[in-house]
């Protein structure tokens, strides 16, 4: 800062009084000491309480003799200091469950979930989504707001603040109560509210993916994986690995299975006709080369792009650089599977570590799955109650094994082996060669293993990607999938292929065009060394991880084929 540029400097502004209603701060208790994130200065300090903003050079922040030229702004209001609101987690999520905070009066805002009015009081459940409990609010009718009880603006859905004192409760249910003083109605909720008490389907609620979030199941759901996602990024931090934002719009297929979204302007929106009648169809716009194809150099890129299927080739350039480095975003792939495993638009994890080979790249996987999983068992604990109740018996017994217990390894030949000795029938029949399909891979870990996960190594050449190094065998890969018990392949990765030679020539095999790779290939001329690293679908975490069937359930707005409302 000090160096080059320039640093506003707000010198003084107003504390404009806000409604209290809004106010997030007019808690006493929240008022504690938060460092502001503004730089205040005392001089210019004016009775109107007007701003100022100063453009403070270079210079002077460095401490040089500038006066700085005070700019009167017009209207300069100061912003608000962010304060941390107080949440029904904070109130309820401690080892006394609210006990400690007896007698304390404050603020709760949220969503009704269900009123029960009775004769002498009123319950209304609140539910700021912070956590799974509600706040047991009970309401008399001296309380400031009663009426709007009466007038039956409280209903399931309507967003409420509410003021009392933290009581112990009478009920079982929780350890304390909030004894209302005040009830505002923020926001009312019409009776057509769909997601009333009664249990709705999944099914159902995936239609209402903009109101499921207010349902116990997916905010358990959300806040899981939250917390999945905070524990990916403190275990590769913890380890010495860079996070690497990978591109989402690419020109290579990473994986080289065709499964690309293409992303172009040659077909302009406003052109599309939307009657069938229309004669004069885009189509025709589209500018061709003289062979009638698509004359791609005229699109936004001058090439065809695409929405990238991985960041692992883009990850695999910043491992050569930064030595151990990770990708956590979307990928696409336009793969018409209508199953509960499968999503057009799912977040990967992509570590990516130089100096490493497959037996790094195995322990890697296995370290950070036993850490998230440990981080959700210790930091979820009400959720994961929940899933053990209401989505999935034992999952927690099932996690704790997979973080105490050792996973296991075999070969694809030793996998076929197993499944051609197996006394069951599959779909689809095994052979050496042939790629593990779901039913195989849930057969090897639920079965086989009594839902150990089990990695699967040294897959054939012919049915893995291009990028995979060869073994000493000429008819295998050192690849490795990990399986778990529900989902089937929860990770896919690989040593990669280091030696230019036989990159070049497994493109060549493979009919690939190797210019369009010229800066893959770059990276096994200029210090190439052996790297590895793995895929996670972290949808599919999160399917493992609470228990949730479908994976349209495990993220916010779920992309499918025929399927991309909201
Ligand atoms: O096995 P995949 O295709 O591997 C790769 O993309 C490598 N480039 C990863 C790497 O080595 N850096 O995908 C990795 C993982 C799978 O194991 C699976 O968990 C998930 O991504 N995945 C999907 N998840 C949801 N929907 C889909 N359509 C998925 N396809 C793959
Ligand atoms: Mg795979």
């Amino acid at each position: 800062m000090a160096a080059a540029g320039t640093a506003l400097r707000f010198l003084k502004s107003f504390s404009g009084a806000s409604p209290p209603l809004f106010s997030l701060f007019n808690n006493p208790r929240l008022t504690r000491s938060v460092a502001p994130l503004l730089f205040f200065s005392s001089a210019g300090f004016s009775p109107q309480q007007r701003a100022f903003c100063s453009v403070v050079s270079g210079a002077v922040a460095s401490g040089e003799a500038t006066k700085p030229e005070p700019v009167e702004l017009e209207k300069g209001v100061r912003i608000r200091e962010f304060r941390k609101k107080l949440k029904i987690a904070d109130i309820k999520g401690g080892p006394d469950q609210g006990l400690n905070r007896l007698g304390e009066n404050l603020v709760v805002r949220g969503w009704v979930r269900t009123l029960r009015v009775q004769s002498s009081v009123t319950f209304i459940e609140v539910n700021d989504g912070s956590c799974l409990s509600n706040m047991q609010c009970v309401i008399s009718s001296d309380a400031e707001g009663y009426d709007q009880v009466e007038s039956g603006l409280i209903s399931t859905g309507a967003a409420v603040w509410v003021q009392g004192t933290i009581v112990a409760s009478q009920g079982s249910k929780q350890k304390v109560e909030l004894n209302v003083d005040k009830l505002v109605t923020v926001g009312t909720s019409d009776p057509s509210f769909p997601i009333q008490k009664k249990r709705v389907s999944r099914e159902f609620l995936r239609t209402k993916a903009h109101l499921r979030p207010r349902t116990n199941t997916f905010g358990a759901v959300s806040r899981v994986r939250n917390a999945l996602a905070y524990a990916t990024h403190k275990f590769f931090q913890e380890n010495g690995f860079v996070w690497l934002s990978s591109p989402i719009i690419t020109a290579s297929d990473c994986e080289g299975a065709g499964e690309q979204f293409c992303v172009t302007t040659l077909l302009p929106l406003e052109q599309v006709p939307t009657s069938r009648e229309a004669t004069d169809s885009p189509v025709n716009a589209i500018p061709r080369t003289k062979d009638g194809l698509i004359d791609w150099s005229q699109d936004f890129f001058g090439k065809p792009a695409f929405l990238t299927v991985s960041g692992q080739l883009n990850a695999e350039t910043y491992a050569t650089a930064l030595t151990d480095v990770y990708t956590f975003g979307p990928t696409f792939r336009a793969e018409n599977s209508n199953t509960s495993r499968h999503l057009a638009e799912f977040w990967m994890i992509e570590p990516e570590l130089a100096f490493a080979d497959l037996e790094d790249d195995m322990a890697c996987a296995t370290a950070y799955l036993q850490y998230v999983v440990e981080y959700i068992l210790e930091n979820c604990k009400e959720d994961m109650d929940f899933f053990n109740t209401w989505i999935e018996k034992g999952i927690i017994a099932r996690l704790s094994d997979v973080v105490e217990k050792r996973f296991v390894q075999l070969s694809y030949t030793d996998a076929v082996e197993i499944l051609l000795k197996a006394k069951k029938t599959f779909e689809f029949p095994v052979t050496w060669g042939c790629d593990l399909q779901s039913e195989h891979e849930r057969y090897i870990t639920e079965e086989v293993f009594s839902g150990c996960p089990v990695i699967i190594r040294d897959y054939p050449k012919d049915i893995k990607a291009f990028y995979m190094r060869q073994n000493d065998d000429g008819k295998t890969v050192a690849a490795m999938d990990m399986l778990v018990p529900r989902v089937g392949e929860l990770i896919g990765g690989s040593q990669r292929e280091e030696r230019l030679e036989y990159l070049e020539q497994r493109l060549d095999d493979l009919k690939l065009n190797k210019e369009s790779y010229w800066w893959y290939l770059d990276l096994r001329r200029y210090g190439s060394v052996p790297h590895a690293g793995f895929g996670l679908g972290f949808e599919r975490l999160v399917q493992f991880a609470t228990g949730i069937d479908n994976i349209r359930d495990a993220i916010p707005f779920p992309r499918a084929p025929g399927s991309a409302e909201f």
